[in-house]
């Protein structure tokens, strides 16, 4: 079935994101799957302005897990670091990590630790980090060198992050308010669909 997007023809992403938000939902009101949703999420963020990469973070199970003896720091203590010991590399974020879902783009870092790079910062603050030049973050994730500024949104159900939407940029301070308000909404359609 072809789904068209009809996005005006306006620079004014407010608007863009005004027309396109109905849309994007109608699309997604009879398909159940997560995954299918995702991927056209991706493709219509991408259709409607163009962004460099588009893509989600799911927050899975670490695959190191049952394979050993858990870190035993206490959890909840902010420690962001992996285990020192060298043989059990667990997250002290309850044996979770991002894991790379649906996207739009070159290819990706494949997995996120808890507090680790723009994703990570934004599944620990459960919070929209908007980054207007990447090397100025510290600890960004560079997937690609072409990335120069960047907006991750948590996909919340209550307190609990379940997912990052991740959007790139090649151009500098590319993300204004109009991009939060509007990415904050989408992410509130696609946390329902998880
Ligand atoms: N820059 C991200 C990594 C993901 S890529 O941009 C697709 C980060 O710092 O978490």
């Amino acid at each position: 079935m072809a789904e068209l997007l009809h996005i005006p023809d306006t620079t004014d992403r407010a608007q863009r994101y005004a027309a396109m938000l109905p849309q994007l939902k109608a699309l997604m009101e009879n398909e159940p799957d997560a995954v299918a949703n995702m991927a056209n999420c991706c493709a219509v963020l991408r259709q409607t302005f163009g962004f460099f990469w588009v893509g989600f973070y799911l927050v899975k199970e670490t695959r190191d897990k049952g394979q050993g003896t858990r870190d035993p720091s206490p959890k909840g203590t902010g420690d962001l670091e992996y285990s020192a010991n060298p043989i059990f590399h667990f997250p002290s974020s309850d044996g979770q990590e991002l894991v790379l879902g649906p996207f739009q783009g070159d290819v990706a870092c494949t997995r996120i630790a808890f507090g680790k790079g723009v994703c990570g910062a934004t599944w620990q603050r459960g919070e929209t980090i908007v980054v207007p030049d990447v090397d100025a973050f510290p600890g960004h994730i560079a997937c690609s060198s072409l990335s120069r500024s960047e907006i991750a949104i948590p996909l919340r159900r209550g307190q609990k992050v379940l997912a990052v939407l991740d959007v790139d940029s090649d151009r500098l301070d590319d993300f204004t308010v109009a991009d939060k308000a509007g990415l904050e909404a989408v992410g509130e359609i696609m946390a329902t669909l998880l």
